[in-house]
């Protein structure tokens, strides 16, 4: 039994809202703080199964986390302190673990075994083992290219100069942890900005990367220093809300302490060539991270052709513009995103459907979809178990004419634990069916 929301067509959203806290910043914080020295506090930790997932898997590599339900204590255990789990490492739905747990536990002394659920064992895994092998981790993965990996350990690895096939912010970030166990420097080329979370995280706790241009590299490292951390809301989770104030008429509405990082915050200026009317206040820094309030009125939008060197810096956003897009007059063309073919569905071909569902005519193409704006009529829409597709059509409901039903919900919790409460409180007509 998976669970339905229904929502109802009506209201406004209004007041402020706090959505929980950064997954990608979660899950970093938490690995840096594990191979620390010293003891880590992470305030406002993301108590979603993904970020969870990663503190389940440093406990069986013998951390001591205690989570409180908020802050979260890490017993650092040193770059080499890590332990062999006796059991594979289960990272759920977790792309963002399997990935950068893959890059750490390459540079360890004893073996492992990554796996993951239904969704994650189909993703593709290759993009990681090829660098890693370049760099001599002992690494093999499943004949097509996904997990189960298993990892050798004892290898000493070798710092490389490689250029990212891929616009992917989990296989730079694998390679910099990768690179923390290299002997010499790991250098890595971005031909298109990814998020640098990582980067910012390793600074932190002391271990400073440093970029010229496009390129970043890291030094074999000798100790990370254990911290405190703050964490901002997700920008990924609030972005549902911009979207849903924007479309929704007589909305206003303020997100608070959102992390407004420039390699995460795309959608604002995709929302705005849309006509939105978004405003950030209160700009500050926390841990290292830019942080706003993000205050939106809802505003009549207009298609566009969405320019593509902002898509790799608005990758997890495309589910909520797209929603958005489809409210606008006109057509709104998305283009050079094939990578949303694998994430946790193919996310092209699943808006596209739940697009069907409710009235909206779409063409999706090899790394794109073409979206006509126009009236959502309501109806049933799969989210295919992907928390992004399921979030996108909750909030298409309060504009639509009819209730919109989403089936397979379950995964929200993967990065937005109280999502139905929160939609509530700002103001959607939201419920389990
Ligand atoms: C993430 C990077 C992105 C993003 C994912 C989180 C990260 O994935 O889609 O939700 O935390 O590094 P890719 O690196 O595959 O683009």
């Amino acid at each position: 039994m998976t669970s339905t929301y229904q929502v109802n067509p009506g209201g406004a959203l209004s007041g402020n809202l706090t959505v929980p806290g950064d997954k990608s910043i979660s899950h970093r914080a938490l690995i840096l703080a594990a191979i620390a020295e010293g003891n880590t506090t992470i305030q406002g930790f993301l108590q979603g199964e993904d970020t969870l997932a990663t503190a389940e898997a440093f406990r069986k590599l013998g951390v001591r986390i205690d989570n409180d339900g908020d802050i979260v204590h890490v017993e650092g255990v040193g770059l080499n302190g890590l332990q062999q789990s006796s059991q594979p490492i289960d990272l759920g739905n977790s792309g963002t673990s399997a990935r950068l747990m893959t890059g750490l536990l390459s540079g360890q002394s004893f073996d492992s075994e990554l796996i993951g659920d239904e969704s994650l064992m189909t993703r593709p895994m290759q993009r990681i083992v090829e660098p890693l092998r370049l760099m001599h981790a002992n690494i093999q993965c499943s004949d097509s290219g996904t997990l189960p990996i298993r990892i050798s350990g004892g290898s000493q690895l070798k710092g490389i100069n490689y250029e990212l096939p891929v616009a992917s912010a989990q296989l730079k970030s694998c390679l910099l942890l990768a690179g923390l166990y290299a002997d010499g420097t790991t250098t890595i080329t971005e031909n298109e900005s990814t998020r640098d979370h990582t980067e910012r995280m390793l600074a932190t706790f002391a271990h400073p990367v440093t970029r010229d241009g496009n390129k970043i590299s890291v030094k074999k490292a000798e100790k990370l220093i254990g911290t405190e951390i703050i964490i901002p809301a997700d920008f990924s989770s609030a972005a549902f809300f911009i979207v849903a104030a924007t479309i929704t008429p007589d909305s206003d509405l303020l997100l608070k302490n959102v992390g407004v990082n420039p390699t995460r915050k795309a959608m604002l200026d995709i929302m705005k060539l849309m006509g939105a009317d978004i405003e950030l206040e209160d700009e500050r820094e926390l841990s290292g991270e830019p942080v706003a309030n993000i205050h939106i009125k809802s505003s009549q939008l207009e298609g566009i052709d969405i320019p593509e060197e902002l898509v790799p810096i608005a990758i997890d956003e495309f589910p909520a513009i797209l929603i958005a897009a489809a409210r606008a007059s006109g057509v709104t063309r998305l283009t050079g995103a094939a990578e949303l073919r694998v994430k946790e569905s193919d996310r092209l071909q699943a808006m596209s459907d739940g697009f069907t569902a409710i009235g909206i005519q779409t063409d999706v193409t090899d790394d794109g979809i073409i979206v006509s704006g126009g009236e959502f009529n309501g109806g049933s829409v799969n989210s295919y178990a992907d928390h992004r597709i399921a979030m996108a059509f909750a909030i298409s409901g309060t504009v639509a004419k009819q209730p919109v039903t989403i089936s397979n919900c379950d995964n929200v919790t993967t990065s937005f634990p109280g999502f139905v409460d929160i939609a509530k409180q700002a103001g959607i007509n939201i419920n389990y069916a």
